[in-house]
C-alpha cells in the first residue's frame, strides 16, 4: 500500500562492538594480550573494541562477544586476532573453531 506510515521504523543500524573480557580468569589467560592485540588492529570503520567485565564464560576465556551479531568466540589468543578481523569484521563470516560451543550448540553437534 502505497503511501501508508508503517507502525514501527526500522531499528537504527547497531554499530559493532567487540567485548573483551578483562575479569580475573580471562586476565590470568593472557586475555590483556588479546585486547592489545584487538586495539592495534586494521578494523573497519565504525567498529569499537570494549574492555569488559566477566562475560560469564570464565572456564573458556579468554573470551570475546561481538555485537550485535551475538558471537561469541572463546580461548582467543593474540594470534586469533588477525583472522576474526579479517574474517568476521571485515568479510562477515564467524571464524568456525573459535566459536564458543557452550553458546553455539549447531558447532557442537556439526562436528
Ligand atoms: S572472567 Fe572472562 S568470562 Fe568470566
Amino acid at each position: 500500500m502505497t503511501g501508508q506510515i508503517p507502525d514501527q521504523l526500522p531499528p537504527e543500524p547497531q554499530p559493532r562492538c567487540v567485548w573483551v573480557c578483562q575479569h580475573q580468569s580471562c586476565q590470568r589467560q593472557g586475555s590483556e594480550q588479546v585486547l592489545a592485540a584487538f586495539m592495534g588492529a586494521d578494523l573497519p570503520e565504525g567498529v569499537t573494541i570494549i574492555p569488559s567485565g566477566c562475560l560469564g564464560q570464565c572456564s573458556t576465556g579468554p573470551t570475546v562477544r561481538i555485537t550485535p551479531d551475538e558471537i561469541w568466540y572463546y580461548r582467543i589468543q593474540p594470534s586469533d586476532v588477525p583472522v576474526i578481523v579479517e574474517q568476521h569484521l571485515k568479510q562477515g563470516t564467524p571464524v568456525q573453531h573459535k566459536l564458543n560451543p557452550r553458546i553455539h550448540l549447531s558447532f557442537v553437534i556439526g562436528h
